[in-house]
């Protein structure tokens, strides 16, 4: 298949919508990261975005709107606690799960009775869900199990041939994924963390609670409540290990884990924020961020983990960061990618 990659003006725009009524799918910006949209009520639509990515079919899709009246067929009922959440949050980096109505098919959400729904907040996934005229099921545009693309050249790296259209709208301003919940009593779960932090959720309802398996791997045998925890993910093809500990024993651990490597033939990498580069010394890394620009941890980390692949580097030794803040979905999507490996 021949793969378009248009600039996401209003020409774009409109083409892609068309490809998306006909049943195709088309990669598009939004806020967080791209996405690979198709018709969320089209069955044979979404069963395209499974098998361009090699998603495994137990996990379900986002359906992204543009206005609040489109959430309402989608779901059996808006309880006040989402439409709370909705208004403070929408639009924005926010997916709310809720029992689904009939209208969304049992493949977009894997045969769950639930239905996840989120509105964007960028001008090119807006517009083109409001020409599209549906709801856009869209996962992250990548390769199953790969890091998410941040701009349209990594949707390409990954998709290129077996999709019709990437809509270039440029860099994604978060980087990391929305924040998916459950609602619980008075409260709410956090599934999978994202843009919408904890202490911004505890400004509107009484309890967050944060799923176990957010941080460490699911437990033995308990079913996953959100489908894409039990699955491989954000991971380079490189290993990757991730110091813990307070910043003084992080570099310790690195340094010391890339000498010993190093030593054994090993061609290792540091990734590492701006403030700790000193203490490297000469030893190879790719920059990352800065802990005093702690967004910038979010909007680099998918395009950090992919230049581990093309660093020529055989491992990848990274930091860590306190799980607060951004930093609790900095931290999920990173200890994913090494695999829960350590160094410690
Ligand atoms: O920011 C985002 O959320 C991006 C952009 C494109 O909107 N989308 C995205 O989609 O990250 P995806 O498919 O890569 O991740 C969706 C996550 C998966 O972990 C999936 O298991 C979970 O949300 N999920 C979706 N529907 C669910 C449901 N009904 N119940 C539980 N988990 C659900
Ligand atoms: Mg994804």
């Amino acid at each position: 298949m021949n793969t378009i990659l248009q600039k996401a003006d209003k020409a774009g725009i409109a083409q892609g919508a068309a490809l998306i009524r006909k049943g195709q799918v088309v990669a598009f910006p939004t806020e967080t990261v791209y996405g690979l949209g198709a018709d969320g009520t089209d069955s044979e639509a979404v069963r395209r975005v499974f098998e361009a990515k090699d998603r495994p079919r137990d996990n379900p899709l986002i359906q992204h709107i543009a206005e609040f009246s489109a959430w309402l067929p989608l779901v059996e009922d808006t309880p006040p606690l989402a439409r709370a959440l909705a208004a403070a949050f929408w639009p924005g980096p926010l997916t709310i799960i809720l029992p689904a109505s009939g209208v969304i098919p049992p493949e977009a959400r894997a045969g769950l009775p639930t239905v996840s729904v989120r509105m964007p907040d960028h001008p090119v996934a807006t517009a083109l869900i409001q020409a599209a005229g549906v709801p856009i099921a869209a996962p992250s545009a990548n390769r199953s199990g790969r890091p998410s693309p941040t701009d349209a050249g990594r949707v390409w790296e990954d998709l290129r041939g077996r999709i019709p259209m990437i809509l270039d709208g440029g860099s994604c301003r978060v980087g990391l994924e929305s924040t998916v919940i459950s609602l619980e009593g008075n409260g709410v779960r956090i599934l999978r963390p994202g843009g919408i932090t904890p202490e911004m959720l505890e400004t509107v309802v009484q309890q967050v609670k944060i799923d176990p398996a957010v941080l460490a791997p699911l437990e033995g045998r308990r079913i996953a409540p959100s489908p894409g925890m039990k699955h491989r993910h954000y991971a380079p093809n490189t290993p990757l290990r991730v110091a813990i500990g307070e910043p003084d024993t992080q570099i310790r651990r690195l340094s010391d884990a890339y000498d010993i490597l190093e030593g054994q033939g090993e061609r290792p990498i540091l990734l590492i924020v701006e403030e700790m580069a000193p203490s490297a010394g000469s030893r190879r890394r790719i920059p990352w961020g800065s802990l005093k620009h702690p967004e910038t941890l979010a909007e680099n980390l998918f395009s950090v983990l992919r230049q581990v692949d093309e660093s020529g580097a055989s491992i990848g030794l990274c930091q860590s960061v306190p799980p607060s803040g951004m930093g609790l979905a900095v931290m999920n999507r990173l200890l994913r990618a090494a695999g829960y490996r350590t160094l410690d």
